[in-house]
C-alpha cells in the first residue's frame, strides 16, 4: 500500500480531516447521501460511476444495499489503497472497481453509466473545473441517466467564503448559491429534478456521531487533542465553518441527462 507522508502546511482540508480519522467527508454527511440515494430508485443489476471515490465506503454501501455495480475514480493513490482494502475485506471485488484516475480525464473510462455519484468534489473546482466535469458527466450518463450530486452551499457571500475557504482548506473551494449550482447543471444538459438544501455540520459533535459513530467518533476526537499540526489546521477550518454558519450549508441534486 502507498504511504504518502503528510505536509501538514499543505494538506489539502479533506486530507487533513482524514489523517485525523475521519471517514465521512461530505458536507451533508450521512443523511443526505442516504437520501439521495431514495431519490435515485437504484435497481439491481445498474451501473454506478463514483468521483472522487476515497475511501469507498459509498461505493461499498450502494452495492451491498442495492446490488448495483460501482466503478469510482480516485486521484489519491493512498485512498485508493484504502478503498480497494476496504472492497476485499466486504467481499465486493465483482462488483466494486476503483480506477486510480483524474475525474478531468473520464473521457478515458470506458462504457455509460445509468448513474453518476459526485460527493464534496465539485466544489473543490473553478468555475471552468467545474462546467468542463459536468459536461463530461453528461456525456458518460445514459441518455436519461441520473446525476446525484451532493455538495458545498453558500446561501450568500459567495466570494468572501470562497477566499476565506480556500485559505484554510487550501483548495480553490467555491461553493454555489442553488440557483447557481442548476444553472451549472442546466448549462451541461443536466435538469435538476430533485434538490434539498439544509445547514452544514461536518465538523458539528452530533452530526460526528451520527455519520462516525461512538468510537470512531472519541478516536477523531482523541487525535484532535494530541496532535498539534492537525489540532491547530481543524481548528481553522472550524472557524471558517463557524464564521459563515448561517451562509454555508449543503445542497443534495438529482439531475437528468
Ligand atoms: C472531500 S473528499 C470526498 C470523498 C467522498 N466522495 C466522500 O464524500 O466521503 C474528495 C475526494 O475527491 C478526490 N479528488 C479530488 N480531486 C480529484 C480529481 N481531480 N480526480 C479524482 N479524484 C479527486 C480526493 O482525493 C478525495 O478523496
Amino acid at each position: 500500500m502507498t504511504n504518502t507522508i503528510l505536509n501538514f502546511q499543505t494538506a489539502t482540508g479533506h486530507e487533513i480531516l482524514a489523517a485525523a480519522g475521519k471517514k465521512y467527508l461530505r458536507p451533508g454527511g450521512r443523511i443526505a447521501t442516504e437520501k439521495l440515494f431514495q431519490w435515485a430508485n437504484f435497481q439491481p443489476g445498474e451501473t454506478v460511476l463514483e468521483l472522487g471515490s476515497s475511501f469507498g465506503y459509498s461505493a461499498i454501501a450502494l452495492a451491498k444495499s442495492y446490488d448495483v455495480r460501482v466503478v469510482g475514480v480516485e486521484k489519491n493513490p493512498d485512498s485508493v489503497a484504502c478503498a480497494r482494502a476496504n472492497i476485499c475485506v466486504a467481499g465486493l471485488e465483482n462488483q466494486v472497481e476503483i480506477i486510480e484516475g483524474n475525474i478531468f480525464n473520464l473521457e478515458a473510462i470506458s462504457g455509460k453509466f445509468d448513474y453518476v455519484l459526485a460527493e464534496a468534489i465539485l466544489t473543490m473546482q473553478s468555475p471552468l473545473g467545474k462546467a468542463k466535469i459536468l459536461a463530461e458527466i453528461h456525456n458518460r450518463l445514459k441518455p436519461g441517466g441520473k446525476f446525484l450530486s451532493h455538495e458545498l452551499l453558500a446561501t450568500d457571500k459567495e466570494e468572501q467564503i470562497h477566499v476565506d475557504l480556500a485559505r484554510v482548506i487550501r483548495v480553490n473551494s467555491t461553493p454555489l448559491s442553488e440557483s447557481n449550482w442548476i444553472t451549472a447543471f442546466a448549462k451541461a444538459g443536466l435538469q435538476v429534478e430533485k434538490c434539498q438544501t439544509d445547514s452544514m455540520n461536518l465538523l458539528n459533535l452530533r452530526r460526528m456521531f451520527q455519520d462516525e459513530g461512538i468510537f470512531n467518533t472519541i478516536r477523531i476526537l482523541w487525535n484532535i487533542l494530541t496532535q498539534r499540526n492537525i489540532r491547530k489546521r481543524v481548528l481553522e477550518i472550524h472557524q471558517v465553518f463557524h464564521k459563515y454558519q448561517h451562509e454555508l450549508g449543503y445542497i443534495i441534486l438529482c439531475a437528468v441527462a
